[in-house]
């Protein structure tokens, strides 16, 4: 593949308007150029709906060289630009039934609304199609400046006047993953979707969100870590933070548990190495090492407030909970006022009271 690409000057070549030339000159490709380069050699779904003349989707088969395509419009004669690599489907982008079809079964990992241009189907389809993706996925709406419906219907729930070209939904959704939902909106915006999102980048006329992908290359960082390793000293805390690194992306446990030992082995036993110990345990599902570790962690100078939270949550899974509520109340006995702990505490004497 190339090793530099010019994805602006293709799509003037092409004649589409998504490039700065041609027409009114969007000029979004330099950053799609920027937004897709992961997914460029990848063999990915690339979904575009608003096929037209069938310019962009010929720019997309040469910048995706691996990919599958499937363009949607509602016009009929777009079913000419079909071939080898481009799937065309005829129909509206607030048909479920056929964005069911189109991304049930090979989840997209670049869509492009270029389609009907109303606030309707904007938020509509977005909504839908989102949660389908694959994971790292980006979905890029464009022409905010260009609406051809005078006004979307007010939201059912919140009565909220949607403005012609829907670009404030996209602009709260923004804001609260800028907030981390902390902020008020009185749009109906699903947590639901606004927790898939990793990322909004808004440009003029367009905005692109990337789906959040919890993955991580585990095989990577333990490599990097063993660069690392080789030219500083390995800390406990740097130890037993990429142990639970690797857990928590499900790295192999065998390693987390290297990890673990090697801080013993260097800085002593403590009751956080043990409490990561018997996280692992926990993850290899041995219950019977889970409370070995447990009843070390026990012997040891209490750790920090999150040790001791994530020992009580490890003696709560092993069904103790008398233990458990021990372990919060000697915390709380020296923060009595954090209101963490007191809720925990509420939390725990109230499963571990008989019921009936
Ligand atoms: C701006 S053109 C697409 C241009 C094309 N993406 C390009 O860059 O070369 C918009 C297309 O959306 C189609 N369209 C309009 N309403 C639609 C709808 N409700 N669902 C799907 N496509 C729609 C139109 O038929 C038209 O072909």
């Amino acid at each position: 593949m190339d090793s530099y690409v010019d994805l602006d000057v293709v799509g003037v070549l092409e004649n589409t308007d998504k490039s700065s030339a041609v027409r009114i000159g969007w000029d979004y490709l330099r950053h799609y150029e920027r937004l897709f380069e992961a997914h460029r050699g990848q063999p990915v779904h690339v979904v575009e709906i608003g096929v037209f003349g069938g310019a962009s989707l010929r720019m997309w088969k040469w910048f995706f060289p691996s990919a599958r395509l499937t363009g949607i419009d509602i016009d009929p004669a777009c079913q000419a630009h079909a071939d080898d690599r481009v799937c065309i489907e005829i129909g509206s982008q607030d048909d479920t039934d056929l964005l069911d079809r189109v991304c049930g079964g090979d989840p997209p990992s670049i869509v492009i609304d270029d389609g009907s241009h109303t606030a309707q189907h904007r938020i509509a389809t977005f909504q839908h199609v989102f949660p389908l993706m694959a994971p790292g996925g980006i979905y890029v709406i464009e022409d905010f400046a260009v609406h051809t419906a005078s006004h979307a219907p007010a939201d059912a729930a919140s009565g909220v006047q949607e403005p012609p070209s829907g670009a404030d939904y996209f602009v709260d959704i923004g804001r609260i993953c800028f907030a981390n939902g902390k902020v008020k909106t009185s749009r109906d915006i699903p947590a639901a979707l606004t927790q898939l999102v990793d990322e909004t980048v808004f440009f003029a006329n367009a905005v692109a969100l990337r789906k959040r992908d919890p993955r991580r290359d585990v095989e990577r960082a333990l490599a990097t870590a063993d660069s690392h390793f080789g030219k500083h000293r390995a800390t406990a805390q740097g130890l037993e933070n990429l142990a639970k690194y690797v857990v928590q992306h499900h790295g192999p446990l065998d390693r987390a548990l290297a990890l673990v030992q090697s801080a013993v082995d260097t800085h002593g036993a403590s009751m956080s190495r043990s409490v990561m110990r018997a996280e692992i345990a926990l993850a290899s599902n041995d219950l019977e090492d889970v409370r070995q570790a447990v009843a070390h962690a026990l012997d040891q100078r209490p750790g920090g407030l999150g040790i001791v939270l994530r020992l009580a949550k490890l003696q709560e899974t092993l069904g103790d909970l008398d233990g458990a509520i021990r372990t919060v109340e000697s915390a709380a006995a020296k923060s009595p006022q954090l209101g963490l702990l007191k809720r925990r505490l509420r939390e725990l004497r109230t499963k571990a009271r008989p019921t009936g």
